[in-house]
């Protein structure tokens, strides 16, 4: 099948299925380690400030801050934003926000909704059920634009097409329901890989459309001035790929847990898409975007529980150094001196 459809199909199954567990299945970033939300907080709060400065002291209708969340999960993510938005902005200035929670999912949906709402959200919530990787099925006029839109590790999940460079012929790779590699399929249509960069030879790469969709949703219900900030993992040139022997590459690039198929984000065909869609764009790893946002140097670790972010100070703290001896990481890592392989990325948007 092609991949394009093999990944929509299970996905679609996987995360609408009221049984579905995804934490269970595998671990997000903002399950394990809550930075990477903080960290947009603190970018939010930056741009409420700038927008309502004296709301409180306001005699005309207050103004309204409006963030769209794009892929909830079980509201993970939302939780570690809003509780750390509200310590920031204080309780005043954060009874202008509005959160819409966006997602195909009815049942992720609605858990989200649960734990927001215990958590006493619930009255700045808004929901929007709808599948993000189709930007003519979004209702734009209904739910109105937006002046921040955030997204979590929602990417790799999105329809993608799989080509090959197979001598200087692109073809579509075809792909079983096991996620391994079948055959090649015909020439495939025109992409913007038909440039440069040209596909190294023999590569299985992803050419992520349903990514491209949803740049053009962000395009078109972002306000002026707007910003959105993606998290998700990929390469972000094609030198990436080829550090590794191509029968190794191609055999992981389309991954299976549970049901739920995922592939590496192609930043380099997303960062051409945003240009064309009127943003600028950045693209920097997720440790160097938290050391930014934090004024500190972040560290990449992977641990049991998923992937976390520390500091200098917090890989030397007691208890964390212990977890990570355990762990096996070496004295080199704890002390800051080596780090490990990253490729977690922040794809920041602005709108021109
Ligand atoms: C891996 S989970 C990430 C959840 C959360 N952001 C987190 O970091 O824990 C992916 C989320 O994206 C949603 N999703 C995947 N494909 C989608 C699509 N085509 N349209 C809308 N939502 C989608 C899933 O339902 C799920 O909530």
């Amino acid at each position: 099948m092609h991949f394009s459809k093999l990944i929509s199909r299970a996905n679609k199954k996987y995360y609408c299925d009221p049984k579905t567990r995804i934490y269970y299945d595998f671990k997000t970033t903002s399950g394990a380690c809550g930075k990477t939300a903080r960290a947009c907080a603190i970018i939010a709060a930056q741009l409420i400030k700038k927008k309502i400065p004296n709301q409180v002291n306001a005699n005309h209708p207050p103004a309204v801050f409006r963030i769209a969340e794009f892929g909830v999960g079980e509201g993970d993510f939302a939780a570690h934003f809003l509780k750390n938005l509200k310590n920031i902005v204080g309780s005043p200035l954060f009874a202008s926000i509005e959160y819409c929670l966006c997602d195909f999912s009815a049942p992720l949906l609605a858990k989200a909704k649960e734990k927001l709402s215990r958590l006493g959200f619930g009255h700045i919530l808004q929901f929007c059920r709808v599948n993000l990787a189709y930007s003519k099925k979004f209702p734009y006029s209904r739910i109105g634009k937006f002046d921040y839109v955030v997204s979590n590790e929602m990417y790799d999940d999105l329809p993608a097409q799989m080509l090959c460079n197979d001598a200087e012929v692109l073809k579509e790779v075809i792909i079983g329901p096991d996620c391994k590699f079948r055959k090649f399929g015909p020439k495939a249509q025109r992409t913007p890989f038909a440039g440069k960069p040209w596909l190294p030879d023999g590569y299985f790469v992803a050419y992520n459309n349903g990514c491209i969709e949803n740049l053009k949703i962000i395009s078109k219900c972002l306000k002026e001035n707007g910003r959105a900030d993606i998290f998700d993992y990929g390469f972000s040139a094609y030198s990436q790929i080829t550090s590794e022997p191509k029968d190794f590459w191609n055999f992981n690039v389309a991954r299976k847990f549970g049901t739920q198929i995922t592939t590496d984000v192609n930043f380099v065909v997303l960062s051409n898409a945003a240009k064309k869609h009127g943003f600028g764009s950045s693209l920097e790893l997720q440790s160097e975007f938290l050391s930014k946002v934090y004024g500190k140097r972040h560290w990449c670790v992977e641990l049991d529980d998923g992937l976390h972010y520390f500091s200098k100070k917090e890989l030397r703290n007691k208890q964390n150094r212990k977890m990570l001896e355990r762990q096996g990481y070496s004295h080199e890592f704890i002390t800051g001196k080596f780090c490990e392989g990253e490729d977690y990325w922040h794809f920041g948007l602005k709108k021109k």
